[in-house]
């Protein structure tokens, strides 16, 4: 991935994929583990690809070094070029020959944690996107499967457990206090799903059946002073292995599945066959330790890696442009399984909330700004730029719009399909989309199957205009539908996209309108509908459940969208009814002249006090409704932001919320505060949810009138707290408001919990975001830089202080003095130079710089100056940061 560190980047242009020359049969690796120098034996049965013209054979290595090749057990010549090892003088024909490299390669100073690398004296490695070619010689693309038999050999005292994917075949001691370990996969992989362990692991295993009746041994692997944490991971694990042979009839297809839990590592978690690898925070959970969102994350995560056994392993990309066939597919079918496992309407509708907020707040500025890419990417630098949030949550949304136009039952049709065609391939997007399509001939999605797949191939987020005409001589409403979508990079101009519009209508009491519930297709720049037989003008609930990923504007009065927050029988359009009139109120003080007053009306305060107070509403719906749009989500709406004006109107609407319904917030914590034994589901974590929202509220009010009650109430509530997350809502409560006493309550809890990484790593974020008082968050973020604690190498820890300032306190980081700028520089370079995923990721907080007023603009032009200046500068941050200035 950084084999080029100077000169200008290689583009891989997606137009020019062509099949690989040769293909790899089989491959039989033996490794000699040592963390200063491993030995790499890589015999593989190589052909000829006989539909490509003759041609040598080049195989991908990056920081190896290479001891010997022999071609079917020969010495042979060979040249090296651009990091590539070439074989010219290869067998004729197309019969298969065996070819044996001998490398070793450093695990140790393997600081990047992509290929072989040592966390904490345990062997991990991650292949994904390109990290093969950093352990051995090989035809790194996803394209070229093979079966794989693997030997591991190392010191049986420090590497007690070793493991592979598939199954374990043999083991024994060797010579010198030395053990192996030998592993066979019997399917067919591509080399980025090639994964092996060495260390001191202890493990939770769990025997299952199949419902047809086969065995499997389910194992988790992690220190022995985790494995008190592994419980939530695998009962995730069981559900989700239920939930996709239910759902999708898509079964276990190994004797052995095995995750084993890292404490370093870039990503959230990785789905090598039989062998996934997670971060820790993706798997490690216990009451005392982990919070509601820590075990929703776990639990998604954890089935998010398990189906990619078969969307991603069974049926691969056959080039890394088609990402999204897997990420996008495996996103939507974690978040189905996530609904499913929420049980109730209302709490399937709350997760749906959720992961629209995460769509708008991330994707939609990806898609507006420099980074902007389709879902399917026409071109990169570094592939390892483009796991991003469009490709993901885009792309799930997606394949959500496919299951919306061919039904639930259509969309398992076309999954059976699209598996009976093409197990065992590496294929494109455009082969599951014509699975999809074949498997529903008269659904709206066959219908304009060409129109719809430019959802993968034009960027940017389309808008819809609805406007509305009610004639009340005719009784008919017609609703007009106007698309449109902006330029991005490289896209001018757009053609129109199919977009799945669900709709009712409603009477201004807010009774649903029998019969107008409607899924309507746009596919033309303008579509026209018309409802009849009314009395009298309707309210038009749109987009219900968010069935398209584009921005709806329409000409709804503040009057029909109380009614819609009131009444609507969609509970996600509730939702965004709130939003939308919260975000009105929002945009209105930001763009007005003058101090910041009180933002909010009190029709306004009336409907959220009505909302906090109804009788049915669950708790983690409230809790979605009572919290106001994010500050990036209110910039994104802007031509020209002003980082500090938005943050300072919004905390003064989070005040008023905070004095206007004091007394509803103190009902509120009263009402949903006792919930007895921990229990991660969804009801009570709801109300832990809205509990802890309360507590915000209610130390926030007490920050204003100096009544100690609240943040003492707080602090007692965080030191008698039983579970995490009542302990660290009530810790962030305290810390947000800027009460003394969170102070004291940060310094019990580092004491209480300074053995615990993930629970620092809270505590360090928890600080880093906190809002900015008068320019403290940046020295405040700083002095953390220097604590004991803090590690720069450690990917999590980086990202819970540096990342969290940088992406989530844009008020700490948009500084006039543009020191924020400068810290951010500063830590691009630094982190570069080591870890360029990561450096890369954190390049991205400054993407949206165009918009900025001044003096912000200029001081961060200058910041993303300094670091395209820089010599050495990684391929990865440097993509990032010249398409930012491009
Ligand atoms: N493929 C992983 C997932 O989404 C993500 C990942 C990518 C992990 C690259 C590591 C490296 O499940
Ligand atoms: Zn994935």
């Amino acid at each position: 991935m950084t084999a080029l560190r100077e000169g200008s980047p290689r583009i891989v242009r997606r137009e020019d994929y062509a099949p690989p020359a040769y293909w790899i049969d089989s491959v039989d690796l033996t490794f000699d583990l040592d963390p200063a120098k491993t030995r790499v034996l890589n015999r593989m049965r190589v052909r000829r690809n006989p539909d490509v013209p003759a041609q040598p054979l080049r195989l991908d290595g990056e920081e190896l070094n290479l001891a010997r090749v022999l071609v079917n057990g020969q010495g042979t010549s060979f040249k090296m070029d651009g990091g590539q090892l070439v074989l010219e003088a290869l067998p004729e024909g197309t019969e298969p020959f065996e070819l044996e490299i001998f490398t070793t390669c450093c695990p140790e100073k393997n600081t990047q944690l992509m290929g072989l690398y040592v966390s904490q004296g345990t062997f991990f490695t991650q292949c994904e996107a390109e990290g093969f070619r950093r352990i051995t010689y090989f035809l790194d693309r996803p394209d070229v499967m093979a079966t794989y038999t693997v030997t591991l050999r190392a010191d049986k005292a420090k590497y007690p457990v070793l493991l592979s994917n598939g199954n374990l075949v043999d083991s024994g001691d060797l010579d010198g206090g030395r053990h192996y370990a030998r592993w066979e996969d019997p399917h067919r992989k591509p080399c980025y799903l090639f994964a092996l362990v060495a260390g001191k692991l202890v493990c939770r295993s769990q025997p299952i059946i199949s419902r047809s009746g086969t065995e499997h041994l389910l194992q988790i692997y992690v220190r022995q002073a985790d494995l008190d944490k592994t419980e939530h991971a695998m009962q995730s694990l069981m559900a989700a292995i239920a939930w996709d042979e239910t759902r999708f009839g898509l079964p276990l297809d190994l004797q052995r599945f095995m995750i084993v839990a890292t404490s370093d590592f870039n990503m959230g978690a990785m789905e090598n066959k039989g062998l996934n690898i997670f971060n820790t925070k993706f798997v490690l959970a216990n009451p005392a330790t982990a919070t509601d969102v820590d075990y929703a994350n776990i639990e998604s995560v954890v089935a998010h890696e398990y189906f990619h056994n078969w969307t991603g392993n069974r049926v691969t990309c056959r080039d890394w442009f088609q990402l999204s066939l897997k990420e996008g597919l495996t996103v939507f079918r974690d978040q189905e399984f996530s609904q499913d496992m929420a049980g109730s309407p209302s709490a399937r509708a709350v997760k749906r909330i959720e992961d629209v907020r995460v769509l708008r707040t991330a994707q939609f500025p990806e898609d507006a700004g420099p980074m902007a890419h389709p879902v399917r990417p026409d071109q990169y630098a570094e592939i390892n730029n483009f796991y991003t949030v469009t490709v993901y949550e885009k792309g799930a949304e997606v394949v959500r719009m496919m299951q919306t136009l061919v039904g639930r039952e259509g969309f398992a049709r076309g999954l059976k399909l699209y598996f009976e065609r093409h197990d065992g391939q590496a294929v494109t997007c455009d082969d599951f989309a014509q699975a999809m399509a074949d498997a529903n001939p008269d659904s709206p999605l066959a219908q304009h199957l060409e129109a719809f797949k430019r959802w993968y191939a034009q960027a940017g987020t389309p808008r819809v205009r609805a406007q509305g005409q009610f004639d009340p001589e005719r009784g008919t409403y017609t609703l007009t539908l106007r698309q449109s979508c902006p330029p991005t990079p490289g896209q001018p101009t757009k053609a129109p996209f199919v977009i799945p519009v669900a709709m009712g209508l409603l009477d201004h009491q807010g009774h649903a309108l029998p019969g107008t519930e409607r899924l309507v297709v746009l596919h033309e720049p303008e579509t026209t509908v018309v409802f009849d037989g009314l009395q009298a003008a309707p309210i038009a609930s749109l987009l219900r459940g968010f069935s398209a990923p584009v921005i709806l504007e329409h000409d709804l009065s503040d009057d029909e969208l109380l009614v819609l927050l009131a009444h609507d029988t969609d509970p996600f359009n509730r939702w965004e009814a709130g939003q939308q009139l919260a975000l009105r109120r929002a945009l209105a003080a930001v763009r007005a002249a003058g101090p910041v007053h009180e933002p909010l009306d009190g029709a306004f305060l009336e409907a959220m006090r009505a909302v906090l107070r109804h009788p049915a509403l669950d708790a983690a719906f409230k809790e979605l409704v009572l919290t106001l749009p994010a500050e990036t989500y209110i910039a994104e709406q802007l031509d020209e932001v002003d980082p500090q004006r938005i943050h300072a109107v919004r905390e003064a609407m989070r005040r008023q919320l905070a004095h206007a319904l004091h007394d509803d917030w103190v009902w509120a914590y009263e009402q949903h505060k006792d919930n007895g034994a921990y229990r991660p589901d969804a009801v009570s974590a709801g109300r832990r949810a809205l509990t802890g929202l309360a507590l915000h509220m209610l130390c926030l009010a007490a920050r204003d009138n100096g009544n100690p009650v609240w943040p003492g109430k707080t602090y007692q509530r965080f030191k008698d707290a039983t579970n995490m997350t009542d302990r660290y809502q009530a810790l962030s409560a305290l810390v947000t408001a800027g009460h003394e006493l969170g102070q004291r309550a940060l310094a019990q809890f580092h004491d209480r919990f300074h053995a615990e990484e993930l629970v620092l790593d809270k505590w360090f974020a928890l600080q880093a975001g906190a809002p900015d008082r008068d320019g403290d968050a940046l020295p405040r973020v700083q002095a953390l830089l220097q604590h004991p604690d803090f590690n720069l190498r450690n990917p999590n820890r980086a990202r819970s202080l540096i990342s969290t300032f940088c992406h989530a306190n844009p008020a700490g980081l948009h500084r006039a003095d543009g020191a924020g700028y400068a810290f951010w520089r500063d830590r691009v370079l630094e982190i570069d130079a080591f870890n360029p995923q990561v450096a890369a990721r954190l390049a991205r907080a400054l993407d949206r710089w165009r918009k900025l007023a001044e003096p912000y603009r200029s001081a961060a032009r200058a910041a993303i100056e300094a670091v395209a200046a820089h010599e050495g500068l990684s391929t990865d941050v440097r993509e990032v940061v010249s398409r930012a200035l491009a």
